[in-house]
């Protein structure tokens, strides 16, 4: 049944409403952008401070900068692997592996490359643009740990070609398994939660529209509106994934 809420619903308001489609629901999923990290210490992509400010996507993050030029890719992925790194899974990656450890998450389909959901107890994780944890040779498909990269810069294969973390590049397609993976999940859901997301990079952004389509609520947290408010998803909880997600967890186990 579709979700009801109305303009001047406050914040609590809605962290019950969300809470209570949780315990309905067995068939919920979480849908994950960078923003559930920044409170991780990762920067987003988009916005102030974010990575794009930095270096332009086109000459940093496309398959063809990095067959031009790895070494000049390298900058940026290290910057971005020396900070994911260190990194520890925040409040908002706790409370979502602890509902779904629960039985009232199915999974986590994420676009994040950082594993914090992974780190923090999720099971049921499809990575949309793979992950950082390993690198591979894009010309004889050997693997290595990521740490290679702190030997030589830009790492190198031991047949002499330049090293890529295991993430998606512009320019490439979605790992079919992930890919199908989530559309399965999308369809399947009655509720999606959307955490973090711009949604402005697809196929990542379909995902709550192919839910809604097949009849399920879709919930937003975020600082600010996205193309998602208003149109697809049913309402948007403004505020931090960190601060949100542990209240909405708190709910759940005392209704
Ligand atoms: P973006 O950087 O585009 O968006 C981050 C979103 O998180 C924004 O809507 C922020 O308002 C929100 N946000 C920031 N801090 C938050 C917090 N503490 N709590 C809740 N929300 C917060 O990141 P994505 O949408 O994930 O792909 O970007 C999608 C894809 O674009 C990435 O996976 C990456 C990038 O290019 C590839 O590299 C292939
Ligand atoms: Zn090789």
């Amino acid at each position: 049944m579709e979700i009801r809420v109305e303009p001047e619903d406050s914040m609590n308001e809605l962290i019950d409403i969300a809470a209570k489609e949780l315990k309905k629901s067995k068939k919920a999923v979480a849908l994950t952008g960078a923003g559930i990290s920044v409170e991780s210490s990762i920067p987003p992509f988009r916005g102030k401070g974010g990575l794009w400010e930095k270096y332009n996507p086109d000459e940093y993050a496309h398959v063809l900068a990095f067959k031009r030029n790895p070494g000049k890719v390298w900058i940026m992925l290290k910057e971005m692997i020396d900070t994911i790194r260190v990194a520890k899974p925040n409040l908002a990656h706790i409370a979502l592996a602890e509902l779904e450890e629960m039985g009232y998450l199915k999974g986590v389909i994420t676009g994040n490359v950082d594993f914090l959901h992974q780190a923090a107890g999720s099971k049921n994780v499809i990575e949309l643009h793979g992950n950082n944890r390993s690198l591979i040779c894009m010309e004889c498909g050997k693997r290595y740990p990521v740490e290679r990269y702190l030997e030589e810069m830009p790492p190198r294969c031991k047949c002499g070609y330049a090293l890529r973390p295991d993430v998606v590049l512009f320019g490439e397609p979605i790992p079919q398994h992930a890919l199908f993976g989530s559309y399965e999940l999308a369809r399947e859901c009655d509720l999606m939660i959307v955490i973090g997301t711009s949604a402005v990079v697809s196929p990542m952004s379909h995902m709550p529209v192919i839910a809604k389509e097949n009849g399920a609520n879709v919930m937003e947290i975020n600082l600010e509106e996205t193309f998602l408010t208003g149109s697809i998803s049913n309402c948007i909880i403004k505020g931090k994934a960190g601060d949100i997600l542990p209240k909405i967890l708190r709910e759940v186990k005392e209704l």
